[in-house]
């Protein structure tokens, strides 16, 4: 007899095998030709540079790495890691975000996918004050495409924008060059509040040596017009003149160690591991998303102590039940849990009662998080009698209106208002993160089939030419396979959707740091509109 527990891991197991292979693939562009193209140049892969710049032994949190996979540009297919590194990671015991073009991908250029990156990560430090680094050397906007990179908000220009806003709120803008910042991409260099050079290696200038040419017809080495020398010395563009990458990246570290030690506005109980081990995760999400889940189980193997303080717990059993409110600690921090349960179909008094304790941990400034495996709200007659349009429309302001922050995480479905209600990325929570297990669409794609289908058919029986039984099936399936495959956390992660996908086990290291990170900043009083009740 097949035993469910075993069929799980295998099945998540494989599944996480897949991740990793796509993350090597986010990891080595080019592959080993890559990297010895850059060693000849005197160049290190980019996270390498990271590993030396934060502490030592300390974790780089690498956001979104599988950003940017299948994208279909115009002559490129992919863009592995969206060609730039983003994440979180500690210098001198600070939090700190830091940015990498790797030059690997399209000599590191902007892309849709890498702008969506490079405002993501931008937002994330703006909102928790965190300075920034960025590690620079691209050509700039990937041409093909400027009119999908350039003009607009949150294109091109929204980066500097973002750095001069930063600088002025005090968070250091530090940009160490590392190689071409040509046209746009020089105000990386010039808008930062220091910039470290690298002799014979970065280069910054309005224009590089062959346009310089066509302009004004001087004749000009790249070296002469924008290098190392030419702005410590002459121009004063840019501020520390380092011989080689490795003096660069202590040159930042010793900069940023003149740096106040990082408020932190939360208070830490002693850590305690879970009892249950989150390897029982394996074993306890069902390998379906269409099954329901046990999410006191799941909370269990990530809850310091496995210890889940619930509230509510007996209130509308069978309903209310289908969203879990309580509190849990996570590496010594208190967080507030709101998680869908069972099937998850988010039933009125389940809304109630998830609103009346965002509410509450609104209230003890205590922060929230999500775990999203919902299809939707109840529908039908007695549901919306019920009220489940008000009630869930509370819960949506509620999820809008709380001041505390705010991380999801999601474990199963994630369609519709469910979305909404559970803090999707409208709703800007400070981190989402998704495991293999997440599917995030307007509806599954049995759903989605279902409702095209009868649209189809109707058009094609108002045609005079109904569809036959063949061309059901085949609308059916292609309909199926769309709407799955993009719900997808593959498809979501490449185009960031989400901040990471994160594996079973890394679930507890990446939600400590993200309740670490979004209590940098001090919490407001609450404040909500016009509940209905
Ligand atoms: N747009 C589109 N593609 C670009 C590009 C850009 N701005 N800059 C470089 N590329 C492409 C190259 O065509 C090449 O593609 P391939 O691998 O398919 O042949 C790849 O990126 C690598 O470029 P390459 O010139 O071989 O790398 P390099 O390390 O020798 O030089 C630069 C890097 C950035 C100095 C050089 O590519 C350059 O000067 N680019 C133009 C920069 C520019 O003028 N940008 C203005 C836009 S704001």
């Amino acid at each position: 007899m097949t035993d469910p527990k075993n069929e799980n891991r295998l099945f998540w197991e494989e599944e996480e095998k897949k991740l990793d292979d796509l993350l090597q693939k986010a990891m080595f562009p080019g592959g080993e030709k890559a990297v010895e193209k850059l060693a000849k140049r005197g160049k290190r892969p980019v996270r390498e540079l990271i590993s030396d710049l934060i502490d030592p032994g300390t974790e780089f949190f690498e956001l979104s790495r599988i950003a940017g996979f299948g994208m279909d540009y115009p002559g490129v297919m992919d863009v592995p890691c969206g060609g730039l590194v983003t994440g979180i990671g500690k210098i001198h015991d600070n939090w700190t975000m830091i940015f990498a073009n790797d030059s690997r991908v399209k000599a590191g250029t902007y892309f849709p996918i890498t702008l969506k990156k490079h405002m993501r990560a931008q937002a994330i430090a703006t909102q928790a004050g965190l300075n920034c680094v960025y590690i620079a050397d691209s050509g700039g906007a990937y041409l093909p495409m400027q009119a999908e990179v350039f003009p607009d908000d949150q294109q091109f220009g929204s980066m500097f924008y973002n750095m001069a806003k930063m600088s002025a709120k005090g968070l250091k803008q530090i940009t160490l060059s590392t190689g071409g910042n040509t046209a746009g991409g020089a105000y990386i260099v010039f808008m930062a509040c220091q910039s470290v050079m690298i002799d014979k290696l970065s280069y910054s200038f309005l224009a590089g040596p062959p346009l310089v040419k066509m302009a004004t017809g001087e004749d000009i080495s790249a070296e002469e017009l924008g290098g190392a020398r030419t702005h410590t010395r002459i121009s004063g563009g840019a501020d520390h003149f380092c011989p080689n990458q490795d003096e660069a990246v202590a040159k930042v570290r010793e900069m940023l160690s003149f740096e106040k030690p990082q408020k932190k506005y939360f208070h830490r109980h002693p850590e305690m591991k879970p009892k249950v081990s989150p390897l029982s995760i394996y074993q306890d999400l069902p390998a379906s998303v269409n099954k329901g889940v046990d999410t006191r189980k799941f909370l269990a193997a990530i809850a310091d102590n496995s210890e889940f303080s619930e509230y509510k717990r007996d209130y509308a059993m069978g309903r209310g039940d289908n969203i879990l409110t309580g509190k849990i600690r996570i590496k010594g921090l208190t967080v507030g849990i709101v998680a869908s349960n069972g099937v998850g179909i988010i039933f009125h008094e389940a809304a109630r009662k998830a609103t009346e304790w965002i509410v509450r941990c609104s209230q003890e400034k205590i922060p929230l998080l999500f775990i999203q495996s919902s299809p939707g709200f109840m529908v039908g007659s007695d549901s919306e009698h019920m009220g489940i349009g008000k009630y869930g429309s509370d819960l949506v302001r509620a999820v809008s209106c709380a001041q505390v922050p705010k991380i999801q995480l999601v474990i199963g479905a994630d369609n519709g208002a469910a979305n909404y209600g559970m803090c999707g990325r409208a709703y800007k929570p400070d981190f989402i993160f998704t495991t293999l297990r997440s599917r995030t669409s307007v509806m599954s794609g049995r759903s989605a089939a279902g409702v095209l289908l009868s649209i189809e058919k109707q058009k094609r029986e108002a045609q005079g030419e109904p569809m036959s039984a063949e061309e059901l099936k085949a609308f059916n399936d292609r309909m199926i396979e769309k709407y799955d495959g993009e719900a997808h956390p593959f498809y979501c992660g490449a185009r960031i959707l989400n901040d990471r996908v994160v594996k079973f086990t890394e679930i507890r290291d990446w939600l400590g740091m993200a309740f670490e990170v979004s209590q940098l900043r001090p919490i407001d009083d609450p404040a909500f509109g016009n509940f209905r009740f």
